[in-house]
């Protein structure tokens, strides 16, 4: 059963060629006026000009709203209990952010059943799917013993293909005292019990967490166990997260917010997407990631939510493009680009963050006449509907 969207103002297909300051074409952003697309076995049949378009088993008239392609969120931490407000509140009242917190969550995580983790990540996963996140990334790391990342991968597992070991995220309390114990436990046992059910590695290589070796040692070792690395680099200050990163290959180096020129030059001149989350630094009052920097330098931008109930507990993809662009100087075009085919970079997905003909049908139709709308309109919520592989997902096309 084929399905004809019209009438579409805007319909972002990131399906330019990189020239004219797009963002990192071929691929680059692009988007067609005055358009329509022809969905047909759960992907991009066709996509043109409303004038041209073929005939379709069904029509929706998208009454000259945008449609984009759904949004692909390369960073989350969604296998949690509990939350930690106070420590929110604590913060806007001037207390720095600080990894330690996290050892709350992981405390929580432990105490809560496995249904209680399922419902939390499936409220969280319908709230990100409304607001127009048609693929995530998941994170384990706050379980933190093998039974417990074992039962978050495996939860993860259920909701994304795109599920990442976090067994280093931080050193337990009751590792306190053996921080090379706890490396032996994560290189070991408990990547050995995780690998199967996950797709990546992740390290937060920051003082604080793990250092250059440490991170080194984690990743190698996940590599060795068939997962690809992505690296929590550089958050709370400068380091060698992203050069580790980049000389590791991995597919990510997330967060960026302090970056020194040759933290910038090895970004552009390798094959890790700089992921930018600038959720975080709204929620802990840092100094937001100098998008504008890695862009001229010519790397490759994704932007993420960081959706996590300690540094970022927002699972708006809205309001993280509003922030780059507001805060961060990016244009529209460039974070609507990296809300969506730059984290598909990110996650090394071909078939998701544009609408190029054969890409999964995964769309977002929006109340408003053009992507510029998601920064232009901050906080309102202008999704209105949202398919996924083809299907509805979400939300209600206009009558
Ligand atoms: O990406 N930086 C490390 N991990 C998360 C924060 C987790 C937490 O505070 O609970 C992050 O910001
Ligand atoms: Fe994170």
């Amino acid at each position: 059963m084929s399905l004809l969207l019209t009438n579409i103002a805007e319909l972002v297909t990131n399906d330019g060629d990189g020239a004219g300051g797009q963002p990192s074409g071929p691929g680059g952003f692009a988007s067609i006026s005055d358009a329509a697309l022809v969905i047909d076995g759960g992907r991009v049949a066709w996509t043109g000009p409303a004038s041209r378009a073929p005939a379709a088993d069904q029509m929706t008239d998208c009454g000259g709203r945008a449609v984009l392609p759904g949004f692909v969120d390369s960073h989350a931490h969604l296998v949690f209990a509990g939350e930690r407000s106070a420590e929110f509140a604590a913060r806007m009242a001037g207390t720095p952010y600080r990894a330690g917190g996290i050892a709350t969550t992981v405390a929580a995580t432990r105490a809560a059943t496995d249904e209680q983790l399922r419902a939390n990540l499936g409220a969280l996963r319908r709230e990100m799917l409304a607001q127009g996140i048609t693929t995530f990334e998941c994170k384990s790391g706050y379980g933190l013993t093998v039974a417990d990342e074992r039962r978050s991968v495996a939860l993860a597992a259920e909701a994304t293909p795109e599920v990442t070991f976090l067994g280093a995220h931080v050193v337990p309390p009751e590792y306190a005292a053996d921080q090379g114990g706890y490396l032996d436990l994560v290189c070991g046992p408990m990547l050995a019990a995780c690998a199967a059910q996950a797709r990546w590695v992740d390290v937060f290589c920051e003082r604080g967490a793990f250092g250059p070796d440490e991170a080194r040692a984690v990743l190698t070792a996940g590599a060795a166990a068939g997962l690809v690395p992505r690296v929590h680099a550089n958050q709370l200050g400068a380091g060698p997260g992203v050069r580790l990163a980049v000389e590791l290959g991995a597919a990510s180096a997330d967060h960026c917010t302090y970056l020194t020129d040759d933290d910038v030059a090895a970004l552009a001149g390798g094959g890790t997407v700089a992921t930018l989350l600038p959720g975080v630094e709204f929620s802990t009052r840092n100094p937001y990631p100098d998008a504008r920097r890695l862009l001229d330098a010519g790397a490759t931008v994704a932007l993420a939510t960081d959706c996590n109930p300690g540094s970022c507990f927002t699972s708006s993809m809205s309001l993280v493009v509003a922030l780059a662009v507001r805060e961060m100087r990016m244009t529209t075009e460039e974070a609507l680009w990296a809300a969506t085919a730059g984290g598909a970079r990110a996650l090394r997905r071909d078939d998701i963050g544009h609408l190029r003909p054969g890409a999964r049908a995964d769309l977002v139709l929006l109340n408003g006449p053009s992507h510029v709308y998601l920064a232009y309109r901050p906080g309102v919520p202008l999704v209105a509907a949202v398919w996924q592989a083809g299907e509805l997902a979400a939300g209600r096309p206009p009558a």
